[in-house]
């Protein structure tokens, strides 16, 4: 086991990372994100508590984890402080446990009303409307408020003003709407500044001195690996990189790419948004899905497009992100299936293609198909005690795949882990 893990979604999100993360962090000195923003939503059950965390790292909910949210992220302080303050009220304290890269992107509110006014066009590929994508082509553009700006007024007024500029351009004659008033901005974004400028600092240095001092370090993914913004299905992603590999420079602590590597992928495949997804189910079954897996985002309460587990995604994720280990989350959910499928080939017109295909929007998955165990999985609390026929479906992704599968989610709750 190496001294830091990366875990990572291999599907589009949502594959239940947080609970994961939360499990992890007992056994980790410190716990960083470092790409995405609070267009992720990561849920965790504690004490039959329910908690939803966009960019607060899982791991706050333990006294000894240090939380670091790492310059790759693009920050909302807006949301930060909700969701400080969220967190607080239950009694979770953050100071001394939270620290935020002095360097990250910051998405202000001008960049969701810009999403959403995209969004309401024809054009819409159904992001989060939380003004990802905009605050991200700033960064790549050069222009954004970064946290340190805020430092020195006078610098933050002549970014800050270019910024609304730049905007209203847009607002005024591509959207025929109102213009952001330059000083509502202003106010807005100092005054939440100032109720969180203690928690900002250098992450990179503190998570040197922590691994050098023999701390181990679990980093966060957030949403999936086929979001990838340049491995994902795109123009269907999200802004930022997603893979593994993109530790290095979103927590800027180069070491942390020599980490082991876990991937989450659920015991099905689901999407929000538009976009290619081969094992879509438009029956009875795909409800049935969404259901039983409760499958509505935790971010936009949308609800999940569903579909069988498809191996062709996760072998290319596996590759992509160097897996080491993999974890198969939400298997109870196919408890009552009589037949459960995978893909294992993607055909169009007749010839085999890969997950890489321009054509994937077309591709008809090849299945295989196993019986169902049709039974509780709620009481197993070890490999042995699964049914043969959840092992059997287990086993064959596992060889499939080529990356062992060392943890098994068996129910919503902290506890319903199988480790193997
Ligand atoms: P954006 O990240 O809000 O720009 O959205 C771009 C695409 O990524 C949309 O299809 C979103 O539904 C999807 N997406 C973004 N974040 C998540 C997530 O945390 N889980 C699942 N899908 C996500």
């Amino acid at each position: 086991m190496k001294q830091s893990l990366i875990l990572v979604g291999t599907q589009w999100g949502d594959e239940g990372k947080g609970k994961i993360v939360d499990f992890y962090s007992k056994k980790f000195e410190a716990v960083c994100r470092f790409q995405g923003g609070h267009n992720a939503g990561h849920t965790i059950y504690k004490e039959d508590e329910k908690f939803v965390l966009h960019l607060i790292p899982s791991g706050i909910f333990y006294d000894h984890v240090s939380c670091f949210i790492g310059q790759g992220v693009i920050l909302s302080i807006e949301s930060l402080l909700e969701e400080i303050k969220q967190l607080e009220e239950k009694g979770i304290e953050l100071e001394g446990k939270l620290r935020i890269s002095r360097y990250c992107s910051l998405l202000l509110p001008l960049h969701a009303k810009i999403d959403q006014l995209r969004e309401d066009n024809k054009n819409s590929i159904g992001t989060t409307r939380r003004g990802i994508g905009p605050a991200y082509e700033d960064k790549t553009a050069r222009r954004s408020i970064k946290a340190f700006d805020l430092e020195d007024n006078d610098l933050l007024e002549h970014k800050l003003r270019s910024l609304v500029e730049y905007y209203n351009f847009q607002i005024q004659n591509i959207h025929d709407a109102e213009p952001f008033r330059y000083e509502d901005v202003y106010k807005e974004l100092v005054d939440s500044y100032n109720q969180a400028s203690k928690y900002f600092g250098d992450v990179t240095d503190t998570l040197e001195s922590i691994y050098e001092e023999g701390g181990n370090i679990l980093y966060e993914g957030a949403q999936g690996t086929l979001l990838d913004v340049d491995y994902g299905t795109y123009p269907y992603v999200t802004s930022s990189n997603t893979l593994a590999t993109s530790v290095g420079i979103g927590s800027g602590f180069p070491r942390s790419i020599y980490s082991d590597v876990l991937g989450i992928a659920k015991a099905y495949t689901t999407r929000v948004g538009a976009g290619p997804f081969p094992t879509e189910l438009f029956c009875e079954e795909g409800e049935k899905i969404a259901k039983l897996g409760h499958e509505f985002g935790a971010t936009t309460g949308r609800p999940r497009r569903c579909g069988w587990l498809d191996l062709v995604a996760l072998r290319y994720s596996a590759k992509l992100n160097n897996l080491t280990e993999l974890c198969i989350t939400k298997l109870d959910v196919l408890d009552s299936f009589e037949q459960i499928k995978v893909c294992t080939e993607y055909e169009v017109d007749n010839k085999k293609t890969s997950f890489k295909s321009r054509l994937l929007h077309k591709v008809k998955p090849v299945y295989k198909s196993f019986e169902g165990w049709n039974c509780s999985l709620e009481e197993c609390k070890n490999y042995a005690e699964l049914p043969d026929k959840a092992k059997e479906f287990l086993e064959f992704i596992e060889d499939f795949v080529g990356v062992k599968i060392s943890l098994i989610s068996n129910g919503p709750n902290r506890e319903d882990l199988i480790h193997r």
